[in-house]
């Protein structure tokens, strides 16, 4: 592999281990929220797409309680997906890690899920590119399947420029954890690759589709999510 990817992952892979340490994108109720829907499933979840998986450490760890078949992570960085690797290994499963976009390795799929999960990854597609994905989802998904997809949503009436503002003015005020340095780090990429897309319209998105949809209750204005069921 370049080397230059694989530094610029690790820069960034340690700044999101101190957000997640510092549990600055509520990872922490977000893993409270998925086991409880593991917990709930109408049907026993046995196999697991996981779309934009990073390093899978926090998923790794919700579904070692439920006792999973087979796991699957869909990534585009080669480097994260030899992290995963490496915390997948507390899971009693078979494994399969798929370098890639996630949108065109689901397209091309023949296998169909019990769980597709996705973690702050779905905000890098388009509007149009996030209603595809959400289609391809319910058609891979087991009757009564389950997608949950955590992420950054905007509020309806807020552009995408007020979002930005906003959010990178919250990592300014309410992220001390970070060093300055890293901060910027952050909001260059927010404002390269951040389309978040506004949450009553993931949800309509997803009703019109066939999903039966709630949401986490977290007292939160950007991260959030949403608990989908297939009908
Ligand atoms: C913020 S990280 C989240 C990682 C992990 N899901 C978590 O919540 O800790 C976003 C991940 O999505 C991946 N990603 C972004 N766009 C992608 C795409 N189109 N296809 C596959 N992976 C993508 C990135 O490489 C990165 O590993």
């Amino acid at each position: 592999m370049n080397p230059l990817p694989a530094i610029l992952f690790s820069d960034n892979w340690n700044v999101y281990q101190k957000i997640i340490a510092n549990n600055y994108m509520l990872h922490k109720e977000f893993s409270h929220y998925t086991r409880e829907a593991l917990a709930n499933a109408v049907h026993s979840i046995k196999s697991v797409l996981d779309l934009g998986c990073g390093d899978a450490q926090l998923i790794a760890k919700d579904l070692a309680s439920i006792g999973i078949e087979a796991y699957t992570g869909y990534d585009l960085s080669e480097a994260a997906l030899a992290q995963a690797a490496h915390f997948l290994q507390v899971l009693p499963a078979q494994k399969k890690l798929n370098l890639g976009r996630m949108e065109q390795l689901l397209q091309s799929s023949n296998e169909n899920w019990d769980l597709i999960y996705s973690s702050y990854a779905i905000h890098h597609l388009s509007d149009e590119g996030k209603r595809e994905i959400m289609q391809d989802i319910y058609n891979h998904l087991h009757p009564n399947g389950l997608f949950l997809m955590i992420d950054v949503m905007r509020k309806k009436g807020q552009s995408r420029v007020a979002y930005m503002e906003y959010y990178i003015g919250g990592i300014r005020n309410n992220w001390p954890g970070l060093e300055i340095r890293e901060q910027d780090m952050i909001a260059n990429h927010i404002h390269e690759y951040d389309f978040p897309a506004i949450d009553e319209d993931l949800i309509d998105w997803a009703t019109s589709i066939g999903f039966s949809v709630q949401k986490a209750p977290v007292q939160d204005d950007r991260h959030q999510m949403l608990i989908m069921q297939k009908g």
